[in-house]
């Protein structure tokens, strides 16, 4: 049969596409999740690992321009803000998506927590991401000392007070670790090299998890299958519409930061001075600023890792064969007490005057 001239091009299409997809292996992409996978709270992961890749590329292009000395810090800050192609722009949408990555990922962590998700068998996951949420955290924390203003250098003063803290296993927070690279430099190497490579590492044990795994049955229908009704659907949607969904937020995200990086100023404070202590830390380390009011410096390394190994715990004290909120009463009341009272931390922080921590 001769072929029309219509299905010419359909043809060729499709050889292109066959001979990509062999060598890609692109429709291997298509395989099930169920529907549910694709509404936002299933996202947020996803959305989140989105969030990490415009970090790396703006990161990338701030890294052109930024010097990590403490004589040229700050100067290479304002020289990106105002001279650098684009550099406002990047350095705009990096701070921006830094501050919605960390509100995804905790808005991830709730999903998960509330959906039960963290339950056998995804317990090592739950601990990886814990994992990922420490690097998330330490990532903003070396990026704040990075712009070498007011509050970055108080944010160092804290570094290493922590490192003094640890004794013997805080050698790496110390300026005198090493003579000849300024804490400055080692902190951005920590910024761009040693936390990023940490952060991929767990990223990829993330991900070959959430695959083994598959994505969690929704609360209800996992509890019907568990009282004896039909086990959850396991397909309805594809991965590649999953991906399609992810990137489309994604892409909201990228354009709210580009929005807000040309509408709003990108904070950067006065040069350091070495002899005040007048800055507040970043909104997800405000809960722990009334403890070092209450308590001093140590606070700032007991509270946290008492809130790590806490939420550590959670999958192996939270082991009821139910997922469903409703049958999780009690963790989903101290879960809801948690939060109100990292809220009320967080308003106490904002209220209260600025104190000096350093050295107290
Ligand atoms: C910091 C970066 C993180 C990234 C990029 C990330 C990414 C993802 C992605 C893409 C998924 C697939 C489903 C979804 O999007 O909800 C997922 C699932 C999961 N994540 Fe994360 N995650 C991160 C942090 C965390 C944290 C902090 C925790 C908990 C402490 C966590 C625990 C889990 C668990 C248990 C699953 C399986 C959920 C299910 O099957 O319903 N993740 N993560």
């Amino acid at each position: 049969m001769t072929a029309g001239a219509g299905d010419i091009p359909t043809g060729r299409w499709r050889r292109t596409w066959t001979a990509i997809d062999e060598r890609f292996g692109i429709s291997g992409l298509g395989y099930p999740v169920p529907a549910h996978a694709n509404g936002i709270g299933y996202i947020l992961g996803g959305i989140t690992f989105f969030g990490f890749l415009i970090l790396a590329a703006t990161g990338v292009w701030l890294a052109q321009f930024y010097h990590p000395t403490p004589e040229a810090a700050r100067e290479s800050v304002v020289y990106i803000m105002n001279v650098a192609p684009l550099g406002d722009v990047a350095r705009g949408i990096h701070f921006w998506t830094a501050n919605l990555v960390m509100a995804t990922v905790l808005l991830h962590t709730g999903r998960i927590f509330v959906t039960g998700a963290h339950k056998r068998p995804r317990e090592v996951n739950w601990l990886i991401g814990l994992g990922l949420l420490t690097i998330t955290i330490g990532l903003i924390f070396t990026g704040t000392v990075l712009k070498w203003d007011q509050e970055g250098f108080e944010a160092l003063g804290h570094n290493v007070e922590i490192g003094d803290l640890l004794g013997a296993f805080g050698f790496w927070f110390s300026p005198t670790l090493s003579a000849s690279l300024p804490i400055v430099g080692r902190l951005y190497i920590a910024h761009v090299v040693i936390l990023p490579a940490l952060g991929t590492f767990l990223l990829i044990a993330h991900f070959l998890l959430v695959k083994r795994h598959g994505i969690s049955a929704r609360p209800a229908d996992f509890d019907a299958a568990v009282d004896g009704g039909s086990a959850p659907s396991k397909a309805g949607s594809s991965f590649a519409v999953h991906l399609i969904r992810m990137v489309g937020f994604g892409l909201v995200i990228l354009a709210v930061t580009t929005v807000l990086s040309l509408l709003v100023r990108t904070p950067l404070g006065a040069a350091p001075n070495p002899s005040i202590e007048v800055s507040k830390p970043w909104w997800m380390f405000l809960p722990f600023y009334p403890f070092e009011d209450w308590f001093g410096l140590p606070a700032l390394l007991w509270a946290p890792a008492l809130m790590i190994g806490a939420l550590a715990l959670v999958p192996f004290v939270d082991r009821s064969r139910y997922r469903s909120p409703g049958r999780r009463r009690a963790f989903i009341i101290a879960g809801a007490i948690v939060v109100v009272a990292l809220v009320a931390l967080v308003a106490y922080a904002v209220i209260e005057p600025a104190k000096s921590h350093v050295a107290m």
